[in-house]
């Protein structure tokens, strides 16, 4: 593997999941393949989870880790060519790049979609330069349009946690004050059509993902008829997609809470995180014994030092 931007990239996926429980088995046992090779990892946007697996995923892996939060103390960097730098941007990201990877062996990169242009979303503009021009192996640790190590750690985690070979498993919109992006959306309905699962994603109208992710998908705007029977019910919040990066409705009548989870077949329930109690989420769901959104959040370790891991093997 050299780069890493969507789950479809993990090949089969018995391997994956059988590597990713070695590796949670025996996390220092590749130690060997990161000694003297340095991870750059690379913020746009703040992250916690993401952050702290990732680097702690390539500790595993003996690397050397530098972190670089571009908006905090890094020049304001310029993405578009041709434009007359005499504004408050200091330094252009096509020299920015390419000195980044002159620094490291592999890249890891979160950019997340800036709802100014769908095109230059869903081109993935900044993730494809960083491809293109910085001369390393990168990977995505959420981009415009998919999070893949956050859909690889879920899917790890259903694996872990199903009782049958083929759970259903329930995506939710739910409310959120503010605009979110529909990558993990996005990239959790590519892999949950790689798993193969009984999937079903609920959303309001107008909230239909791109259609590319939900080819052959179950789509229903009743949120109560898709949560019956469900095994894992997988509560996000996203934008409109078809008008782009628009909040239509923050109705709480979405909200996933204990009544709506006596709908399912006594579902776990799971959120990437960070989430909003009481408006994603209850209190009381969260916190019970079927939430999962702590043994998800600890296998984003597993899913980033499966992939750096590969990445490393290919170097
Ligand atoms: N789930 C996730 O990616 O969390 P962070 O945004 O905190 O990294």
């Amino acid at each position: 593997m050299r780069h890493f931007t969507s789950v479809t990239q993990l090949g089969d996926l018995r391997d994956a999941f059988a590597e990713a429980a070695r590796i949670k088995e025996n996390p220092f046992a590749d130690q060997h393949l990161g000694k003297n090779k340095t991870l750059l990892l690379v913020f746009f946007n703040n992250s916690l989870r993401t952050r702290l697996s990732t680097w702690k995923a390539a500790t595993n892996l003996g690397m050397n880790v530098i972190v670089l939060d571009v908006n905090q103390g890094a020049w304001k960097l310029e993405t578009e060519r041709g434009v007359i730098m005499d504004g408050d941007k200091s330094e252009h990201i096509l020299e920015a790049i390419p000195v980044m990877g002159s620094y490291c062996d592999i890249i890891g990169v979160r950019s997340f979609a800036r709802f100014e242009s769908r095109e230059d979303d869903y081109g993935e503009v900044i993730l494809n330069r960083f491809i293109q021009y910085s001369g390393k192996p990168v990977f995505s640790m959420e981009a415009a349009t998919r999070h893949p190590l956050q859909t690889f750690a879920d899917m790890i985690t259903i694996e872990e946690y199903k009782k049958k070979s083929r759970p259903k498993v329930v995506m939710t919109w739910a409310p959120h004050p503010k605009a979110l992006p529909q990558a993990v959306p996005n990239s959790f309905a590519e892999g949950m059509r790689l798993a193969g699962y009984d999937f079903v994603i609920a959303n309001p109208e107008g909230y239909d993902l791109a259609p590319e992710f939900t080819e052959g998908v179950t789509v229903t705007h009743d949120q109560d008829e898709a949560l019956r029977g469900a095994d894992f019910v997988y509560a996000k919040n996203w934008a409109s997609y078809s008008n782009y990066g628009k909040v239509l409705s923050r109705d709480k009548g979405w909200t996933v809470t204990e009544e709506k989870m006596a709908l399912t077949d006594n579902a776990y329930f799971m959120h990437c995180l960070p989430v909003r109690r009481n408006m994603i989420v209850s209190d009381d769901v969260i916190e019970g014994p079927r939430s999962l959104v702590i043994p998800e959040a600890a296998n984003r370790v597993v899913s980033a030092q499966t992939v750096i891991k590969r990445i490393l093997e290919s170097l």
